[in-house]
């Protein structure tokens, strides 16, 4: 550890910090100043390699990282960047042999994170020791701090920052950077102690306002948050990472109006913030602008073909809107970010998708694409079904009960009442795929204890809110089946078939906890071939037959089947069936 490793730590963060930002030019001059006395500084030639990418000069990229790799032969995310360059430059095959060795690579190195509490002690006495010798031989402590903090040792640049205030306690910035090393502890209060301290020692660090916002949000204080954003955004008006995260936060409280502004001004400020775009895509989408959110997810991925995140959304939109082919090239390339980023933590290419959240699970996009070229998986993928709900539950009523006339739950107690004694009453029924609770209200009036089931946490948050279940349970459908020690004398399963594909383990598992004569009441898309198939849309349907012929194996009787229009899908009705069967054990 000496001055120039320090120095070269510096800048090289500053290149980081800028490409972050997205001045890739501001970024690529550091890396070239730091590359002409360093030639051969590996990160250094990575990053650069990674903003030619951006740039689109695919060869020099390619170069560029390719170097690095001779100079750091294990790294599995310069191999994974290699391949991509590679790819746009259509060298298919040279790029899949480097994928390949990224995940050969990640998968034979140890998890860092595993080893690190064995060392956290030894690496305390050494920042202590390195702390003394900075000091005794004149060089900047803060250095020091910053690299340990860089170097994720956050006990050892705490210790240094700590020290550093000893002596000068007014240092607004020191308490901003441990404030931040205290939140990466997960320390939120203490963090937030630190931010305010530095807010009082400096009035105009509009770091420390922002971070406090940041902490404020994730410990749900939000008007406080909301309070400390503008703060920021007082300080520095261009500050577009406060406006984008203010953004987040009305996103959160439901209020599209005033996360939009936000996401605008952050767009005006900053053009070439990829998620920005992302996030106006998502609103668009919400307010059925579908054109401008085609435009702006367009935008996203343009500005950074790695976003994984918003290939995977831009797929589905382009899905629905019916250009198949053109989303099986977006749901692939999706794909093959979402085994990237298996590839590393923290690496260059994969912030921006791990910081979004939601990962892209290799199984929903496999799923997507069979959806779009016709194979049948037996199941949708559980993650796919549990994102998709939670991302759509704050406005799944709205759609499906407004704009798409969903009525299926309407229909299926209908059809029930049409068969059922006047005074029938079910003692506990249990409602499969709950979701926001719109079919256990249609049949709330007939049980007397009823509870609901559903994969996605905000579908039940939702339903929650209707006070109508007695117990809600946040679980895949089969596994309460499986797991559950009570017996049921009412089944629901509204608009779930689409979702679960295979209808004959449901069924097996329906009758091993149904009472005797109890009543399972579904309903189905209809199709006339086959058994059952996944439809473009992504959901399934069922041939009436097959479901008639798989129940009555089972030993299910069917009461009524009638064929119903359930919602509708671009301005047409979507044909389905509702089944009544009785249960005899
Ligand atoms: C289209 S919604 C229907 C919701 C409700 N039954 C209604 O009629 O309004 C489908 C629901 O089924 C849930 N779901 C799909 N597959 C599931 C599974 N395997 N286990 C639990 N819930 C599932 C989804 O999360 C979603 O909330």
């Amino acid at each position: 550890m000496n001055d120039v490793d320090f120095e070269l730590d510096e800048r090289f963060l500053k290149a980081f910090d800028s490409f972050r930002k997205g001045d890739l030019s501001h970024a690529s001059e550091i890396c070239e100043q730091i590359l002409t006395n360093r030639p051969d500084c590996y990160n250094t030639l990575h990053l650069s390699g990674v903003i030619d990418y951006r740039l689109e000069d695919f060869e020099e990229a390619a170069l560029k990282i390719f170097k690095a790799i001779q100079n750091d032969p294990q790294n599995a995310y310069f191999f994974y960047n290699l391949g991509l360059a590679l790819k746009a430059q259509k060298k298919d095959e040279e790029a899949f042999n480097f994928f390949q060795n990224a995940l050969a690579l990640k998968s034979s190195q140890p998890d860092k994170k595993k080893n690190r509490k064995d060392q956290t002690k030894r690496e305390g006495r050494l920042a202590a020791k390195a702390y003394r010798h900075s000091i005794e031989s004149g060089q900047d402590p803060n250095y020091l701090a910053f690299h340990f903090h860089k170097e994720g040792q956050l006990e050892e640049a705490e210790y240094v920052y700590n020290q550093i205030l000893i002596a000068s306690p007014q240092n607004a910035r020191i308490q901003n950077d441990l404030g931040n090393v205290l939140q990466e502890m997960g320390r939120m209060e203490e963090a937030s102690v630190c931010f305010r301290k530095a807010m009082v020692a400096n009035a105009n660090l509009d770091q420390a306002p922002y971070n406090l916002a940041n902490v404020l949000s994730e410990l749900g204080q939000i008007d406080e948050a909301i309070k400390f954003y503008r703060c920021a955004i007082k300080i520095s008006p261009h500050f577009f990472e406060a406006h984008f995260n203010l953004g987040l936060v009305f996103e959160s409280l439901e209020n599209l109006d005033l996360a939009s502004d936000c996401y605008r001004q952050v767009i005006e400020i900053n053009p070439n913030f990829s998620k920005a775009h992302y996030k106006m895509a998502g609103i668009f989408q919400q307010w059925e602008r579908v054109d401008e959110a085609l435009v702006e997810y367009q935008r996203a991925v343009e500005l950074d073909p790695n976003y994984g995140e918003a290939q995977y959304y831009f797929a589905d939109l382009v899905k629905s809107q019916g250009d198949l082919e053109k989303a099986v090239t977006l749901s692939s390339q999706a794909f093959l970010i979402g085994e990237g980023n298996n590839v590393s933590e923290g690496g260059v290419v994969l912030e921006n998708f791990d910081k979004n959240g939601l990962k892209v699970e290799a199984s929903k996009i496999e799923f997507l694409t069979s959806a779009l070229t016709g194979k049948t998986p037996s199941t949708a993928p559980s993650d796919y079904v549990r994102n998709f709900f939670d991302e759509f539950s704050r406005r799944f009523e709205r759609h499906l009960v407004e704009n798409l006339q969903y009525k299926a739950p309407r229909l299926m107690r209908d059809t029930c009442d049409s068969i059922l004694p006047n005074d029938c009453k079910f003692k506990n029924g249990v409602d499969l795929g709950c979701g926001t609770g719109l079919s256990g209200e249609a049949f709330i009036s007939i049980v007397e204890r009823l509870t609901g089931v559903d994969l996605s946490p905000n579908m039940i948050e939702k339903s929650k809110e209707k006070g109508i279940y007695d117990v809600l349970n946040e679980c895949d459908i089969l596994m309460f089946l499986t797991e559950t020690k009570e017996a049921f004398d009412l089944f629901i399963a509204a608009d779930v078939l689409i979702y679960l594909g295979d209808p004959i383990p449901l069924f097996e598992k329906i009758k091993k906890v149904a009472a005797n004569e109890a009543i399972f009441v579904l309903s189905t898309e209809s199709c006339d071939k086959g058994d059952y198939h996944i439809r473009q849309t992504g959901r399934y349907a069922h041939n009436k037959s097959f479901i008639e012929e798989a129940a009555s194996g089972l030993g299910f009787e069917l009461l009524l089947r009638k064929s119903a229009e359930l919602r509708k899908e671009k301005e047409q009705w979507v044909d389905g069936d509702i089944f009544v069967f009785k249960i005899v054990n």
